[in-house]
């Protein structure tokens, strides 16, 4: 698959400001759905900006098919964005707001009336046309937006946050009909949340960000199974993690304690971030463990519990479909391919 956009060594940084942008490099392939992923603050917004054309970087190139397109204006980039806050025209229906691109763009009546309709038929808004927007609901007229944007058949659509505005149930129904209309129309998504869990259904690949910084990129399953650092691990599902150190290969030291696991190729008592997953923490009883914790606290989650377990030197998160006891006193075990060591990220 060709690159469609391409970002090399941006580095941004507004006036009288610190560095945004340390350094991002990153290839979007063709018709992929790419989830830029990252906690708050952490240059999202600002490097979608940068594709779109609404922010010029510090330094640093953006390619979009090949070519470098540094200081091209953002209506003649073939890209276009759907933000957190729609903007919609409340003024006018929902007709006119999706014809409203074209309109500006003095496209013809026949095919404007031709174009809408499909966009109508694309967000299942028939019937809807003359309903002025604000008498629509949130996923309505989020359908709007989607619709207005993808009237004009970019190749590349941003979405900044857009189903943020929305209750779970209907947040789920939009992921699934997001997905079915990037694959329909065969187009370039470029998504932006602070989701982990949006991302990991939505997307092929994924853009794990940190102050400015991408940490990893990856399919979902890369990124889960083996996240590249504590922080990715931990940003991407809940973790247990904990301090370690690894006196030789296969063999780490948490908590006091010495577990097999199946890491090598770290110096010897090299201090390690120790990963593991809550579904992946084995619950037996306490005599036979040599890690043990006292229950502090239970939730039902849906599928499975979720306790947390005071273990001295750490508080464990426990996902299991099996609840024990507040108060009591229970063994802890974990598998040696579950347990995760990851090196020690350097602070800036
Ligand atoms: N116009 C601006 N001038 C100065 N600083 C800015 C400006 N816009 C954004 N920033 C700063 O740049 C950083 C990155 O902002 P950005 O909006 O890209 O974050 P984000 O990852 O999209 O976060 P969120 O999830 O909250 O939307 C933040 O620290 C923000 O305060
Ligand atoms: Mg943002």
């Amino acid at each position: 698959m060709e690159n469609i956009v391409s970002l090399k060594n941006i580095i941004l940084e507004f006036e009288d400001s610190e560095r945004i942008l340390k350094n991002i490099s990153l290839d979007i392939k063709d018709k992929e759905f790419v989830t830029f992923l990252g906690p708050s603050g952490c240059g999202k917004t600002t490097t979608l900006r940068i594709i779109a054309g609404f922010l010029e970087p510090t330094s640093g190139d953006v390619f979009f098919d090949g070519q470098r397109i540094n200081g091209v204006p953002p209506h003649k980039r073939n890209v276009n964005t759907v933000f957190q806050r729609y903007a919609l025209f409340p003024h006018l229906n929902v007709y006119e707001n999706i014809a409203f691109g074209l309109r500006v763009k003095k496209v013809p009546e026949k095919e404007i009336v031709k174009r809408v309709g499909e966009m109508l038929e694309l967000v299942n808004l028939m019937g809807f046309e003359k309903r002025t927007v604000n008498r629509l609901s949130g996923g309505q007229q989020q359908r709007v937006a989607i619709a207005r944007a993808l009237v004009n058949h970019p190749k590349v659509l941003l979405l900044d946050e857009p189903l943020g505005a929305l209750d779970l149930k209907l947040r789920k129904e939009m992921q699934i009909e997001l997905r079915r209309i990037q694959q329909e129309l065969e187009l370039t998504f470029v998504y932006v949340t602070h989701d982990q869990e949006e991302a990991l259904t939505m997307s092929d690949s994924i853009v794990v960000m940190k102050d400015g910084i991408i940490q990893q990129i990856g399919s979902p399953t890369d990124i889960y199974n083996e996240p590249v650092n504590a922080f990715v691990a931990d940003f991407i599902g809940e973790s247990n993690i904990v301090n370690g150190c690894m006196p030789k290969d296969c063999v780490v030291e948490f908590t006091g304690r010495r577990f097999e696991c199946v890491d090598r190729g770290f110096s010897p008592n090299e201090t390690v971030d120790v990963v593991i997953r809550p579904e992946d923490v084995k619950v037996i009883p306490a005599d036979k463990a040599q890690l043990t914790g006292i229950v502090e606290s239970v939730v039902f989650k849906g599928v499975h519990y979720e306790m947390i377990v005071d273990g001295v030197d750490h508080k464990w998160v426990i996902h299991s479909t099996k609840a024990e006891p507040v108060g009591a006193m229970i063994g802890m075990t974990f598998d040696p391919f579950d347990i995760h060591i990851m090196k020690k990220t350097e602070e800036e």
